[in-house]
């Protein structure tokens, strides 16, 4: 495929930095670094003679052009939305011809955008995936017409075709989730035990078990040494997930926590995974006349901004979509140069083989730290009004 093809002059070149480094990455240099030297000048010899013909050469893929798919999962909450605008504008300020798609949470809808997208002759996909796991035989499609493949934000699992994850620290981000809620327990309910509950995202994203291993990581120690209490009982990541993320699901759900365990007793604080979760719970506590428990989020969403900054929800993690965007064009940038993936010490395994990971730190957000972090956001800091 023309991609592939066109990009092999430029691999040839840049093969020997490639076998130096061993920073790998990139179709070819992914294929040249598991083969010995000599199987690898052998194949260099090769795609020099398949590829001397100048209308190829003409077509080789280069920084700052060509066409780059961007397969988002949906629009649902704001990270989304934004990534749908700021892939746009900073793509074409790139010099790139964007083709981006929203799947609606519907994987049969992803598969048919990033088949569209190979076919109508993107260089480069970046995926968001619906399910890490259901994109396996169009991604594998992908990589065999040439065409590199970028996770965005979430892990794409299963499979071969997918050259590098860029996403925010998800453990991580599960840890400061947890941490946020302790110290907003301490801060605000007194002594423990504290009455909490647990809330995970939706368990087709494969960030959504890890935010809650890496919350329970800071949370399980202090329920089981009894400072804190799941009055529900419900501890599992299966029963604590929201399928979809759907925000009216989480609200039901807490609903129904609170009508057949808190009719006696208040609920201190519940870990939430993410902005939109974390005001449906809120809204059900307020319901059901509970005093507002600390709750965790994550996104930085515009109205959460506006609830942490009221006191009304107490914490939120920042992942700024603009960054994330900024890191995803740089490797496109280094990929279609012929550089081949940036290297990186981080690596997950997908089940199949390991995915070179370009972290981003997320920030928690509380009241106390808001103007900080949002300094160099006008949008977000107009939010914050006295
Ligand atoms: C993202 C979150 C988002 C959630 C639901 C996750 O994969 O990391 O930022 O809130 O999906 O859309």
């Amino acid at each position: 495929m023309k991609a592939k093809k066109a990009l092999s002059l430029l691999m040839t070149a840049a093969l020997a930095t490639a076998m130096l480094t061993g920073c790998g990455g990139g179709r070819g240099t992914e294929e040249t670094t598991q083969q010995t030297a000599a199987d690898t000048s052998a194949a260099a010899e090769k795609k020099d003679t398949e590829d001397a013909k100048p209308e190829e050469t003409a077509e080789a893929p280069s920084a700052g052009s060509g066409i780059v798919g961007v397969a988002l999962p949906w629009l649902g909450t704001q990270n989304w939305a934004e990534a749908e605008v700021m892939f746009k504008e900073q793509l074409e300020a790139a010099g790139y011809e964007p083709i981006i798609q929203a799947a609606d949470q519907k994987v049969p809808q992803q598969q048919q955008q990033i088949e569209s997208m190979i076919e109508n002759g993107a260089e480069v996909i970046v995926v968001g995936p619906v399910d890490g796991s259901q994109l396996g035989s169009v991604l594998e499609k992908a990589k065999d017409a040439g065409v590199y493949v970028i996770g965005y934000d979430r892990l794409l699992e299963n499979t071969t075709g997918v050259d590098g994850v860029v996403q925010f620290g998800s453990v991580k981000t599960g840890e400061l989730q947890a941490q946020a809620l302790l110290q907003g327990l301490e801060e605000l309910k007194g002594e423990a035990p504290y009455n909490i509950e647990l809330f995970g995202g939706g368990p087709a994203d494969p960030n959504a078990p890890n935010f809650f291993t890496g919350a329970m990581s800071v949370l399980q120690p202090l329920i089981d040494d009894g400072t804190l209490v799941v009055v529900s009982g419900q501890t599992d990541f299966t029963q604590c997930a929201t399928a979809d993320w759907d925000n009216s699901k989480a609200q039901s759900r807490m609903d129904a926590i609170l009508a057949g365990n808190y009719s006696d007793i208040e609920i201190d604080g519940v870990l939430s995974p993410n902005d939109g979760i974390a005001r449906a719970i809120i809204t059900s506590c307020e319901n059901a006349g509970q005093p507002i428990p600390v709750v965790s989020g994550l996104d930085a969403e515009n109205e959460s901004v506006e609830w942490v900054w009221s006191g009304r929800q107490y914490s939120t993690v920042a992942k700024p979509t603009n960054a994330l965007v900024a890191e995803t064009v740089s490797i496109i940038d280094s990929l279609l140069s012929g550089n081949g993936m940036p290297a990186t010490d981080v690596k997950a395994n997908n089940g199949v083989i390991d995915v070179p990971i370009y972290e981003l730190p997320p920030v928690v957000v509380t009241k106390d730290n808001a103007k900080e972090v949002f300094a160099d956001d006008p949008d977000r800091m107009a939010l914050l009004k006295d």
